[in-house]
């Protein structure tokens, strides 16, 4: 698929949870489609390296990256104002496979809950879990219903939705899907992977490794995955950030 560097402008960059931005950049999706699960590598003013951040949506000619601050990168990108033009490399990376006829479960935890959206949309009514630590990092929920996702929501420590994690929710709605796509912390990825396989249900996980280039050059982003009973290492960058989470070596 083919990616390019473009100057994108800046429409808006609200605070829309603790510490969570929306960054919403004009763009031309005719010229760029992007796969939902993909990423964009976002140049820094000051800083060598771009910064990966997943497609939160891509519709209507707004590209919608939705980041947490965590370090100097994410800070200045917080800063950075409407009508300044974005540096982006993008559509990158190997991302979600959504077959019509099939109902999928899409979860995502915490900042892994912005790229689900734009799956959502992918998708014929799934059903979305999201988890978060608590209410004050809850995020895009009136995205998913607006999108027609069937919602379930529940925080570490039950001050919004259910109280629990996302697998007790999983677990009891499995059988009304046939997919499950998941993106998170490694732990949570590991646990979702850990219950699909146990009831045979195919599960895609996107994963997060530190980067270097965004394209395969650089050999930063390398994880070990399973394939015809071999160990072999692949790049979250171009053959990921998806992969098929029983080829996953957690
Ligand atoms: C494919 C992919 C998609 C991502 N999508 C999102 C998203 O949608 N929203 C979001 O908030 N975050 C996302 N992240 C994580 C995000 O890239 C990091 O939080 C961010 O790069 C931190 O940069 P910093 O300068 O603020 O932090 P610092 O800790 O100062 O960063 C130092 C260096 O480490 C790298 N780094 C630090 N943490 C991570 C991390 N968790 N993953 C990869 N590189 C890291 C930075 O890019 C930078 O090169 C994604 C990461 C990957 C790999
Ligand atoms: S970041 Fe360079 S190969 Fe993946």
């Amino acid at each position: 698929m083919k990616y390019d560097v473009k100057q994108l402008p800046l429409i808006s960059n609200n605070q829309i949870a603790d510490g969570i931005f929306d960054m919403r950049l004009a763009y031309n999706a005719d010229e760029l489609p992007v796969q939902c699960g993909q990423f964009a590598h976002v140049y820094v003013p000051g800083k060598t390296l771009r910064r990966p951040i997943s497609v939160c949506d891509a519709a209507d000619g707004v590209l919608r990256l939705v980041y947490q601050v965590k370090g100097e990168g994410t800070r200045i990108m917080s800063r950075m104002k409407a009508g300044q033009d974005v540096d982006v490399l993008f559509p990158l990376g190997h991302g979600f496979t959504v077959e019509s006829g099939k109902r999928y479960c899409l979860i995502g935890g915490g900042i892994g809950v912005p790229p689900m959206l734009y799956t959502a949309k992918q998708c014929k009514a799934p059903l979305v879990i999201t988890g978060f630590r608590n209410k004050d990092l809850v995020i895009l929920q009136n995205d998913f219903e607006a999108a027609g996702a069937q919602l379930l929501l529940c925080t570490d420590d039950g001050t919004a939705g259910q109280k629990g994690f996302v697998t007790d929710l999983l677990k009891e709605h499995l059988d009304e899907v046939d997919e499950v796509c998941a993106c998170g912390p490694t732990p949570m990825l590991k646990a979702i992977a850990q219950v699909c396989a146990e009831a045979g249900k195919p599960c895609q996980v996107s994963l997060e490794e530190r980067m270097g280039c965004g394209i395969g050059a650089c050999l930063v982003c390398a994880v070990k995955v399973r394939k015809d009973g071999q160990e072999i290492m692949r790049h979250v960058c171009k053959d990921g950030p998806v992969f098929n989470a029983e080829e996953v070596v957690f």
